[in-house]
C-alpha cells in the first residue's frame, strides 16, 4: 500500500454515503462485477480522451491528452486484472444481482462525453470535474477496502493518476482561457448535475414502471383471465358447422 491519506478531500455527500458503500463493496459479488464494469467505464474513457487527441488544435493539449489517455486504458487493465484474480474464488453460478450503479458509479462519468461537439474550453472544464468527481470516490471506495490489500492497492494507484489528471485539467483550462475559465466550470458543474439528476429519475422511473405492471399483472389481468376462461367452458367441443351463406363461394372467410 503506497499511502492511506487521502490525496484529495472527498465530497461531503461522498463521505456521507461511506458506509452505503462499503456495504456495496462488501459483497464478494458484486465487488467482482463492479471491477469489470470499472475496467470497462476506464477504458471507454481512455478511448475517448485519445479521440480528443485527435481533434485538438493544441499541441500541448494532444500529447497531454495522449499520456491521460494511456493512463486510463493501463487503469481498465489494472481493475479486470484485479476482478479476473478476484474471479476464481466465487461459485460458479455467479449472476450480476443489485449492482448498484447509480450509487456507487464508475467514477469518471466519462461516458457522458461527446468528444467531436466540444471545444478545448468545454473538453477541459469537463474533464477537470470529471476527474475530481472520479478522484473523491476513488477515495472513499478504496478507503472501504481496507479488508482487501490488493484491490486497496488498485484504488490507491488509480487514485494518485486521477489527482493528478485533475489538477493538470484545471492548469490547462486557465491556460487556454485565462478570463472564462471560471465561468467554463460552472456550465460544466450545471451540465453534470442536470445528467445526474436525469440518471436518477430514470432509475426510479424504471423503479415506478416495474411496480405499475407489477400491479396491472396481479390486479386488471386476472379478472379478464377468469372471463376467458369461463367463455372458453362455453364452447361446444370439436368442429361446428357453420351454415352455408349467400355469398360463401366468393370470399375468403
Ligand atoms: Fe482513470
Ligand atoms: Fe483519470
Amino acid at each position: 500500500m503506497r499511502s492511506a491519506r487521502p490525496l484529495v478531500r472527498p465530497t461531503g455527500f461522498d463521505r456521507m454515503l461511506a458506509p452505503l458503500h462499503r456495504w456495496i463493496w462488501r459483497d464478494a459479488e458484486r465487488r467482482v462485477h463492479k471491477l469489470i464494469r470499472f475496467g470497462e467505464t476506464e477504458t471507454d474513457g481512455g478511448r475517448d480522451i485519445l479521440r480528443a487527441a485527435e481533434v485538438t488544435p493544441d499541441p500541448l493539449l494532444r500529447r497531454l491528452y495522449l499520456v491521460h489517455a494511456i493512463d486510463e486504458l493501463r487503469h481498465g487493465v489494472l481493475f479486470r486484472q484485479r476482478a479476473a484474480s478476484l474471479l476464481p474464488a466465487l461459485p460458479s453460478s455467479s449472476t450480476p444481482k443489485f449492482r448498484a450503479d447509480w450509487l456507487a458509479p464508475a467514477g469518471h462519468g466519462l461516458d457522458d462525453l461527446d468528444v467531436d461537439g466540444e471545444s478545448d474550453e468545454e473538453m477541459l472544464a469537463f474533464l477537470h470535474l470529471s476527474e475530481k468527481a472520479a478522484a473523491s470516490r476513488f477515495t472513499i471506495y478504496r478507503d472501504v477496502m481496507r479488508d482487501d490489500p490488493p484491490t486497496y492497492a488498485v484504488f490507491d494507484e488509480i487514485l494518485h493518476d486521477e489527482t493528478s489528471h485533475m489538477n493538470y485539467t484545471l492548469v490547462q483550462l486557465a491556460r487556454v482561457s485565462p478570463e472564462h475559465h471560471k465561468r467554463r466550470l460552472w456550465r460544466a458543474r450545471l451540465s453534470r448535475l442536470w445528467k445526474a439528476y436525469l440518471r436518477v429519475a430514470t432509475a426510479i422511473a424504471g423503479v415506478i414502471g416495474g411496480l405499475v405492471l407489477m400491479l396491472q399483472y396481479f390486479i386488471i389481468l386476472p379478472p379478464f383471465a377468469w372471463m376467458a376462461r369461463r367463455t372458453a367452458r362455453r364452447e361446444r367441443v370439436g368442429w361446428t358447422t357453420i351454415p352455408p351463406g349467400p355469398d360463401s363461394l366468393t370470399r375468403q372467410f
